[in-house]
C-alpha cells in the first residue's frame, strides 16, 4: 500500500530479472549472433554448396586445409559439372537436365530448341561471348544441349554421309553425345561463316577462345593431339563447361577430360 515500502523489493525484481536476460543472451545467444556473420554461414554455406551442387561457386571453390594439415586437400572431382561423358561413358536416353538456359549469342540461322545451356553454363558461356567481344571478337553458339532424339538423327545423317568409321571420329552414338549433359556448345564466328572447321582453330576468334575459355570455366574437349584419349578428331569449335577451377587446371597441364579425371 506505500509505495515506498515495495519500492526495494520490486527493484531488486527487476535487477534479478535484467541479469537473468543478460545472462540468458551472453550463454545462449551471444555464440550465434558472432557466427552467424562469421565462420557459422560460411560453413553452412559450404555444406549446401557441395550437397546441394547447384551453385556454381561451391564446386570452384577449394575446401579449406583441416587444422594441422598444411596441404589443401585434392580438387573435389564429384561436381556436377564435371561428368564424363564419351564413348564409353554414356547417358540415360531419357536425361535430361532440369535448368537449361537459352544463351545470349547465338547463330541466327539454327535452331533456337538447341541453342540452350544448363544455367551454370549459360551464364558463363554469356561472359565469354561478352569477353570475346571486349577483346574484338565474335563468339556465338551453334548447338548446346542436343537431346539423344536429335543425336540420333545426327549420327545417322553422318553414317550415311561419311560411312560409320569416319563419322564415329567426329560424332558420338546417341547417348554418348557430350551435347545431352547440356554442358556442351558448338561456338564459331563470322571469320568462318559460323561454320564448324579444323581451320577456326588457326582463326584470331579459334585462338582466343582457345587461351581464354577457361577464365570462364571452359575447355576446349578434343585437343589436337589428343585423340587417342577423347576418341575423337581435333575440334576447336567443340567447348565443355567444367568450372573455373577444373578449366584453369585442365588448361595449364594440357589435359584432356579424361586425363584430369583419371580416366584414361
Ligand atoms: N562431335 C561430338 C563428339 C558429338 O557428337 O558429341
Ligand atoms: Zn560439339
Amino acid at each position: 500500500m506505500n509505495r515506498k515500502e515495495e519500492s526495494p523489493a520490486l527493484k531488486a525484481l527487476v535487477g534479478v530479472l535484467i541479469f537473468l536476460v543478460f545472462a540468458g543472451f551472453y550463454f545462449y545467444l551471444a555464440p550465434y549472433v558472432s557466427d552467424g556473420v562469421g565462420d557459422g554461414s560460411g560453413q553452412t554455406k559450404g555444406q549446401t554448396d557441395s550437397a546441394g551442387g547447384m551453385n556454381t561457386a561451391g564446386p570452384e571453390v577449394s575446401p579449406a586445409a583441416p587444422e594441422g594439415q598444411t596441404q589443401p586437400p585434392a580438387t573435389d572431382k564429384s561436381s556436377e559439372y564435371l561428368i564424363l561423358v564419351n564413348k564409353t561413358h554414356g547417358l540415360r536416353k531419357t536425361y535430361e537436365p532440369k535448368d537449361l538456359r537459352k544463351v545470349r549469342s547465338a547463330a541466327k540461322d539454327r535452331d533456337a530448341e538447341y541453342q540452350k545451356l544448363r544455367k551454370a553454363a549459360a551464364k558463363a558461356f554469356n561472359d565469354l561471348a561478352a569477353g570475346a567481344k571486349a577483346a574484338g571478337y565474335t563468339i556465338k553458339l551453334t548447338t548446346g544441349y542436343r537431346p539423344y532424339s536429335y543425336q540420333k538423327t545426327l549420327y545417322k545423317q553422318y553414317i550415311d554421309m561419311d560411312g560409320k568409321d569416319k563419322a564415329e571420329q567426329y560424332s558420338a552414338k546417341p547417348g554418348y553425345s557430350e551435347h545431352q549433359t547440356g554442358l556442351s556448345a558448338d561456338v564459331s564466328s563470322p571469320s568462318v561463316g559460323y561454320r564448324l572447321v579444323r581451320k577456326y582453330g588457326r582463326t584470331k576468334a579459334g585462338k582466343w577462345l582457345a587461351e581464354n575459355g577457361h577464365y570462364y570455366g571452359f575447355i576446349i574437349r578434343y585437343p589436337k593431339g589428343k585423340e587417342e584419349i577423347t576418341g575423337y578428331e581435333y575440334e576447336p569449335w567443340h567447348i565443355r563447361y567444367v568450372g573455373k577451377e577444373a578449366a584453369a587446371e585442365i588448361y595449364e597441364r594440357q589435359l584432356t577430360l579424361e586425363e584430369y579425371l583419371g580416366e584414361s
